[in-house]
């Protein structure tokens, strides 16, 4: 089984989180991992990929957008993400041509928590719409603040999560 891992991320915190998620995939022997950035993401997926987990920043309750994301290298985030964010990547997948699996997270602000908006369950319900294949898990991940840092088990916790998908998917 071959696992593509595609991140958004502005400030490298969610870069970080698909690192360790690709680590836990690794550790669980689900073949092998590649990990890309979303401007560098191929589309469409090569033939060969089982596994899709795709993940970005929580921006305005959602995936970002080119204002959000031109927001964020205004507060200081690293500058050359503002083009194509995880929402443009998957809706330019073509359809129903190569149908993995679809795990989806993002990383959000500890403090609004209690706040509904997830980019990793809009960008579930995408993947669903545009059939781009079987979504079979979602998760968050917490950052104290904008910019960072990962809260504290963070890593620990996208470790675990990796390995438990390479298990139900293997
Ligand atoms: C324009 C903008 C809007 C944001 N909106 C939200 C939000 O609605 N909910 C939230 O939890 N975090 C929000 N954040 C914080 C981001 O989720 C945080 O910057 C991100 O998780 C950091 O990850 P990155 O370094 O990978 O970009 C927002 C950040 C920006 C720049």
């Amino acid at each position: 089984m071959s696992t593509l891992v595609v991140h958004e991320s502005h400030w490298g915190n969610t870069r970080q989180v698909a690192e360790a998620i690709a680590e836990g995939l690794l550790a669980g022997a689900a073949g092998p991992v590649t990990v890309v950035d979303v401007g560098a993401a191929p589309s469409p997926l090569p033939a060969d990929v089982d596994l899709l987990v795709v993940g970005g920043p929580t921006h305005a309750f959602s995936m970002s957008r080119a204002t959000t994301r031109q927001d964020a290298h205004r507060q200081g985030a690293e500058p050359g993400h503002e083009a194509v964010g995880i929402r443009e990547w998957l809706g330019s997948l073509p359809v129903g041509e190569v149908r993995p699996a679809v795990a989806t997270f993002d990383t959000r602000v500890t403090q609004v928590r209690r706040l509904p908006g997830s980019a990793a369950r809009a960008a579930a319900k995408l993947a669903g719409r545009h059939h781009v294949g079987e979504v079979v898990d979602t998760a968050s991940f917490y950052v104290d603040d904008s910019p960072g840092p990962l809260a504290d088990g963070e890593l620990d916790r996208a470790r675990s999560w990796g390995l438990a998908l390479a298990s139900r998917t293997r």
